[in-house]
């Protein structure tokens, strides 16, 4: 049963994960099935950083689901300027039915998560990104019917996507490999946590500063932006790290030939990715952008049908 909120995988257990698969299942073949499942509530996507799949994913599928959304874009709320997060989560806890943010600071989903007494999903933060990571997840037991003894190697840098893929990956029992320039390696708490999930699911996690090392024997080869959101006046000395974390032909020759090339988008085409690569008949990041609708739209149904008991209390 998932909890109040949607804040990191880490707070998932395999079951949580798994209710979340078999029913975005569900709704990907049968999505008429479900287009009443939301009817009267709205959901407000708070967004502080520009987004294509999050946003438009989940007013899609809030519409589908026979529900409404709201946008409130950077120049919306003014969290923390015009007025303090609290007092928005609490506002809008009055208003709606549950809430997105996309934030930088993740204390901010911390803290409006703690103040909204309706369901908050975290729809990015500096910190992590676990829609992205569940909804990637469930693309890849599409794509192997399995985690067991399926390895994934992340090339690039320690980033949201990296750390989601830490939680992720360790909780379900997929083998992950982290190639990251030293600098740039993953927070060590998450690090640190994740080692011990892996123990409990018997999987393996480990760390590399080579990516040819790191790729070699992968099923599925991941990558990211060198830069994230907010990171940009860091874009120059980044290229000059990350120039040998490009998943290019000559990388993937160390993996195997039939390993996927998954991506979160959007991607800097000749960066952490060739054209040639991005476009190869193993790509699969379109199947993983089109599933961020059908398994948010069960995350949004698993959340925002429980009692709201708690709402009136803000
Ligand atoms: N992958 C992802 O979250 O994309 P957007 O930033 O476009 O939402
Ligand atoms: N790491 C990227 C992910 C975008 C979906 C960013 O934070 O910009």
């Amino acid at each position: 049963m998932l909890k109040k909120d949607l804040v990191s995988i880490r707070d998932l257990n395999v079951r949580d994960l798994g209710g979340i698969f078999t029913l975005a299942g569900k709704v990907k073949k049968q999505p008429h099935k479900f287009n009443q499942a939301l009817k009267g509530k709205t959901l407000a996507l708070v967004f502080e950083k520009p987004s294509n799949r999050t946003q438009v994913s989940f007013q899609v599928g809030m519409y589908q689901l026979g529900g409404n959304s709201i946008y409130l874009g950077p120049e919306g709320l003014g969290l923390g300027v015009r007025e303090s997060t609290k007092d928005a989560a609490k506002t809008l806890s009055r208003y709606v039915d549950g809430i997105v943010l996309r934030t930088f600071s993740h204390k901010t989903i911390l803290e409006m998560a703690g103040s909204a007494s309706v369901p908050l999903i975290n729809g990015l933060s500096d910190l992590l990104h676990p829609c992205q990571i569940i909804s990637d997840l469930f693309t890849i037991k599409e794509k192997f019917g399995k985690f067991k003894r399926i390895t994934l190697v992340y090339v690039g840098d320690g980033n949201n996507i990296c750390h989601s893929l830490l939680y992720g990956c360790s909780k379900v029992g997929l083998n992950l490999n982290i190639a990251t320039p030293r600098i740039y390696s993953p927070s060590p708490g998450i690090l640190q946590e994740s080692k011990s999930f892996a123990k409990k699911s018997k999987t393996n996690l480990v760390l590399f500063e080579e990516a040819c090392d790191a790729v070699k024997g992968a099923d599925i080869v991941y990558t990211d932006v060198w830069t994230s959101m907010g990171r940009e006046k860091e874009a120059a000395q980044r290229k000059r790290y990350f120039k040998n974390f490009q998943l290019n032909k000559k990388l993937l020759s160390f993996a195997k030939r039939k390993c996927l090339i998954m991506h979160c988008l959007p991607a800097h085409h000749g960066e952490e990715i060739t054209d040639g690569v991005m476009e190869s008949p193993n790509s699969i990041v379109f199947d993983q952008a089109e599933n961020r609708l059908h398994v948010q739209k069960a995350i949004l149904m698993q959340l925002l049908l429980k009692v709201k008991s708690e709402r009136l209390k803000a």
